[in-house]
C-alpha cells in the first residue's frame, strides 16, 4: 500500500519556495501563544465546569493541563523540526502520510475555525450584560442569542457575528499589525486576570470547597473534557512557523512558555471563584446535575434562588467579583473581556488561514486558497473564506456546544501529534532536532492516553458529530484531494 508519505525535506523545501515573510521572535510568539489561550474558558466556561464538577472543577483544571502538558512537549519537538504552516497536518503528511494528514486538517478545522466561533459567542456573553449594565439599555434576546443557543427567543447573535467580522478584516491587512495588535490585548488580560485573584483570592472560604465532587469523579472527568478548550491555543503558536525568525529554538519557547504561564493563571482565578462565592452544580429533584445550556438548566437558573450561583452565569468572572462586592471592578473585567477576547479569535482564525494555506499548497484543496495578496502579503482568499464560516456558526450556536465540538477536533490533533513524534524518533532517528521531548516514550503514551480520555469524557452527542465531521471529510478526501495529490498517478 502506498501511503504517500511527504518527507520532511520536501516539506521544508516546499516552505521555502513559496513562503510567508518571517518576522516574529519568541517573545511575539509566547505573546501570541497566551493571546490564542486565555479566553472563553476562563472568562465564560468557568460555569460550566462549575455545574458539571463543583469544586472538583479545580481537579478538571489540573487534568485538562496536564493532557496539554504532555502534548505541548510533543508538539515542540515536532515543530523545531518541521517549522513550516499547517501545524499537525503537516507533521502527519511527514510520518503518517496523505490520509491521515488530511484528516487531521479536516479535525483542525474544528478546533479552529469552530474555536473562533465559540470565542465570538463568549465575547458576546461578556458584552451584552456589560453595555446593559453600563448604560441601562436591555438588548433583547432576539439580537444577542443564536437561534440553537438554548435561550428563549434567541435569533441571531449580533456582537458575535460584528466581531468574527472585525477579526476577518484585521487578519486580511497582515500579520504584523495584528500581532502588535494583539501584544496589546494580551496586556489587558492578564492585569484583569490578576486583579481577579487580588480580590478574590483574600476571601476565600475553605467551605465553600466542600463537597468537592457532588457529580463524582464522571463530573469531574466532564468537566476536564470541556475546560480542555480554556487550553487549546498554544498549538496554534506552531502554525506561524514559517512566518517565525530562528524557528529552531523560538517556536518550543513559545509554545511551552505560554502553556505555563497559562496555567498558572487558571489555577488562581479558580480557586479564587471557588473559595469566593462557591460553586455548587444546580441540581434536578432527584439529584442529578442539570445540563449546561439545557431549557431545564435556564428554568432553574431563572429562580431566585440561584441568581447567585456561578453555574448559571454567562460571564462567571464578573459574577464572582459583583458577588463579593466590586461592582464597578466587575464591569473591568467585562470591558477586558471585550478588548482582549478578540486576541483569541484572531489567534484560531489566523491558525485556520495556515492550515487551509497548507493543504492548499500541497493540492489538497483548491490552488486559489494559497494565494498571498500582493500588498499585505496575506493569504487573502483564505481568510475571507474562514471567516464567513465563523461568523454564520457564531450567529446561531451556544458557547458551550461549539467549545466541546472544537475539542473534539483539537483532541484528535493532539493524539496524532504524540503518535508521530515517537513515529518519528522510529523511522528517522538521526534527523537533527533542535528541541527534543524529554522520555518521549513515557510522554508520548501519556499524551495517547490523555487525549484519548478527555475525548471519551465528551458528550456522546460531541463524539458522534465529530465522526459524522471525519466521515464527510474522507469522503471529500476521496473524490477530490486523493485525486489532485501530488502523488495521484497520471492517467494513460
Ligand atoms: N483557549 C481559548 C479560549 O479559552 C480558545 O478562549
Amino acid at each position: 500500500m502506498n501511503w504517500r508519505i511527504k518527507s520532511l525535506d520536501d516539506s521544508l523545501a516546499l516552505a521555502a519556495k513559496r513562503g510567508l515573510h518571517r518576522s516574529l521572535g519568541a517573545f511575539q510568539l509566547m505573546m501570541l501563544g497566551v493571546g490564542a489561550v486565555i479566553g472563553t474558558g476562563i472568562f465564560v466556561l468557568t460555569a460550566e465546569a462549575a455545574q458539571k464538577a463543583g469544586p472538583g472543577m479545580m481537579l478538571s483544571f489540573v487534568i485538562a493541563a496536564f493532557v496539554c502538558a504532555v502534548t505541548a512537549l510533543c508538539y515542540a519537538e515536532l515543530s523545531s523540526m518541521v517549522p513550516v504552516s499547517g501545524s499537525a497536518y503537516t507533521y502527519s503528511y511527514s510520518v503518517l502520510g496523505e490520509a491521515v494528514a488530511w484528516i487531521v486538517g479536516w479535525a483542525l478545522i474544528l478546533e479552529y475555525a469552530v474555536a473562533a466561533s465559540a470565542v465570538s459567542v463568549g465575547w458576546s456573553n461578556n458584552v451584552v450584560p456589560l453595555v446593559e449594565r453600563s448604560f441601562g439599555i436591555d438588548i433583547p434576546a432576539a439580537l444577542s442569542h443564536g437561534l440553537y443557543s438554548g435561550t428563549e427567543g434567541g435569533l441571531i447573535n449580533l456582537p458575535a457575528v460584528c466581531i468574527a467580522m472585525l477579526v476577518t478584516w484585521l487578519l486580511l491587512i497582515g500579520t504584523r499589525e495584528s500581532a502588535r495588535v494583539n501584544a496589546v490585548l494580551v496586556s489587558i488580560k492578564i492585569v484583569a486576570l490578576i486583579i481577579f485573584v487580588m480580590l478574590s483570592v483574600p476571601v476565600m472560604q475553605m467551605e465553600n470547597f466542600e463537597p468537592f465532587a457532588p457529580l463524582g469523579f464522571g463530573g469531574i472527568s466532564a468537566a476536564a473534557a470541556s475546560i480542555f478548550f480554556a487550553y487549546v491555543g498554544f498549538d496554534a503558536v506552531s502554525t506561524a512557523a514559517e512566518e517565525t525568525k530562528n524557528p529552531q529554538r523560538n517556536l518550543p519557547l513559545g509554545i511551552i512558555g505560554s502553556l505555563v504561564i497559562c496555567t498558572i493563571f487558571y489555577l488562581l482565578v479558580a480557586a479564587g471563584a471557588i473559595g469566593s462565592i462557591g460553586a455548587q452544580p444546580i441540581m434536578d429533584a432527584a439529584g442529578a446535575g442539570l445540563a449546561p445550556g439545557s431549557k431545564e438548566m435556564g428554568a432553574a437558573c431563572a429562580l431566585a434562588v440561584n441568581s447567585g450561583a456561578l453555574a448559571c452565569s454567562g460571564e462567571p468572572l464578573a459574577h464572582v467579583l459583583r458577588e463579593i462586592g466590586w461592582e464597578k471592578v466587575s464591569r473591568l473585567i467585562g470591558l477586558a473581556a471585550f478588548l482582549a477576547l478578540p486576541s483569541v479569535i484572531l489567534m484560531m482564525l489566523f491558525g485556520q488561514t495556515r492550515i487551509f494555506f497548507a493543504m492548499s499548497r500541497d493540492r489538497l484543496l483548491p490552488d486559489v486558497l494559497s494565494r498571498v495578496h500582493p500588498k499585505y502579503n496575506t493569504p487573502h482568499v483564505v481568510t475571507l473564506i474562514t471567516g464567513a464560516f465563523v461568523t454564520v456558526a457564531a450567529a446561531f450556536f451556544p458557547v458551550g456546544k461549539l467549545a466541546d465540538i472544537s475539542n473534539s477536533g483539537t483532541l484528535f490533533a493532539f493524539f496524532t501529534v504524540a503518535f508521530g513524534v515517537m513515529a518519528l524518533r522510529r523511522t528517522d532517528p538521526s534527523r537533527v532536532r533542535h528541541f527534543r521531548t524529554p522520555f518521549v516514550f513515557v510522554v508520548g503514551p501519556l499524551a495517547l492516553l490523555g487525549c484519548a480520555y478527555l475525548f471519551f469524557s465528551l458528550s456522546l452527542y460531541t463524539q458522534l458529530l465529530f465522526l459524522a465531521w471525519t466521515v464527510f471529510g474522507l469522503l471529500i478526501y476521496a473524490f477530490y484531494g486523493y485525486k489532485r495529490s501530488p502523488y495521484a498517478v497520471p492517467k494513460e
